[in-house]
């Protein structure tokens, strides 16, 4: 997914690294483009904290959009206390003792399961100014990788529309559904027929509908004026106050990870260890798999087996202590040196939110650039501290 950088403008040698750098030129055009949306559709817009949670543009964000997305406790603190606007909550698994602090923050509490509604609704109910959702499974399948397809069979999530009656919605004013992901305009256009399909008996007993993420609305040349007539349609039609909750989305093309190579090697093919690690910093590399691009290179076949004698095609690797640590191979003009900043693309979701110190290694930091004005400015920088603060 490489679509339109301005980080080749970046002079990377002004930042520490590993860092996380978001373009707020980018960050801003996105922004933009989700508040036509919401103002020519009527629809909300929220931005799914789970995706991209970084309250340095708390600001920027909530200049543009309604409010945040939560998927437990924790992001529904940060989004009310960081961002604020509105705060929907959904919870896989809602914990009792979570509950008073829980509705403290939440305007929208969505649950997972009847059987949760059911045992929680008495304490539920009496918090003033709350809406109650369900999480429904649309029983309709988009996505091909199981790791990502909330309608797969055996799904936790949600409750399948078809074992669902209006009467079983008493007390709760809407549903919620998610069943993208990384999807183009017509995987939309699809689920929202099925959505009608199979969920259309419980629109009489329902105020609001959420229909999650997933969606790349702000790649270049998404039917932007097709997709905002769609939800007008659908909106008017069933009279629904219709959410939208785009994580991706928000942070498309405005983020990179910049890491410095630490060492050079080779066996079957080049190798350069960096200071950045899939498994600590990009996970989602390892579990989807996905190879994140690199400015000024070409990306290969991850499963590429072995370039001997090609001096340009190196596979970059983290420095911790496992095997499969391989961020991807690349085809460069120049092989990086030691010491050489490499600049990973649109690395800004899915990323800080997921990082992790395994083997002890640094986050990386975080920076804010203006790729209009050239400005940056770092506002977080880790140290020992944030390793040993979790251990005991
Ligand atoms: C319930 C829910 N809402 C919203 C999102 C955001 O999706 P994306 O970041 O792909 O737009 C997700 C992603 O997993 C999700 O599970």
């Amino acid at each position: 997914m490489t679509g339109r950088t301005n980080f080749e403008r970046l002079d990377t040698a002004r930042l520490p690294s590993p860092c996380h750098v978001l373009d707020l030129a980018r960050l801003e055009d996105n922004l933009k483009l989700l508040k036509r949306v919401s103002g020519e559709s009527g629809v909300e817009i929220l931005l799914a904290l789970k995706a991209f949670s970084c309250f340095a543009v708390a600001d920027l964000v909530s200049k543009y959009l309604s409010g945040t997305a939560a998927s437990g406790l924790y992001e529904a603190r940060l989004g009310k206390t960081r961002f604020g606007g509105q705060m929907h909550a959904y919870a896989p698994g809602l914990k009792e003792a979570d509950i008073d602090e829980m509705l403290i923050y939440a305007d929208h509490l969505i649950l997972n399961s009847l059987g949760q509604w059911r045992r929680f609704r008495e304490k539920l109910v009496g918090a003033p100014g709350v809406h109650f959702g369900l999480r429904v499974n649309p029983g309709h399948n988009e996505v091909e990788n199981p790791l990502y397809d909330p309608c797969a069979p055996w799904s936790r999530l949600g409750v399948p529309a078809n074992e669902l009656t209006a009467a079983d919605l008493d007390g709760l004013s809407g549903i919620h559904i998610h069943a993208l992901c990384d999807h183009p305009y017509e995987a939309f256009d699809r689920m929202l027929a099925a959505v009608e399909e199979n969920c259309g008996h419980l629109f009489g007993a329902i105020e609001w509908i959420n229909l999650g993420g997933g969606l790349l609305i702000t790649e270049e040349g998404f039917p932007v004026d097709t997709f905002i007539s769609r939800l007008k349609e659908f909106r008017e039609r069933t009279g629904l106050t219709v959410y939208l909750e785009p994580g991706t989305a928000v942070g498309l093309h405005a983020g990179a990870l910049v890491s410095e190579v630490l060492d050079r090697t080779g066996n079957v093919g080049e190798l350069a260890i960096m200071d950045t690690s899939a498994t600590c910093h990009m996970p989602d590399v390892i579990e989807a798999p996905f190879t994140p691009d690199v400015l000024g290179a070409q990306t290969l076949p991850r499963d590429m087996e072995a370039a001997p004698g090609e001096s340009n095609i190196v596979r970059l690797g983290g420095p911790t202590c496992l095997a499969g640590d391989i961020i991807g191979t690349y085809r460069f003009e120049t092989p990086p040196r030691v010491g050489d900043r490499v600049v990973f693309l649109d690395l800004g979701y899915y990323t800080m939110v997921k990082a992790t110190t395994f083997n002890g290694t640094p986050l990386p930091a975080l920076a804010l650039w203006d790729s209009r004005s050239d400005a940056l400015e770092v506002v977080r920088e880790f140290s020992y501290a944030d390793f040993e603060g979790r251990l005991s």
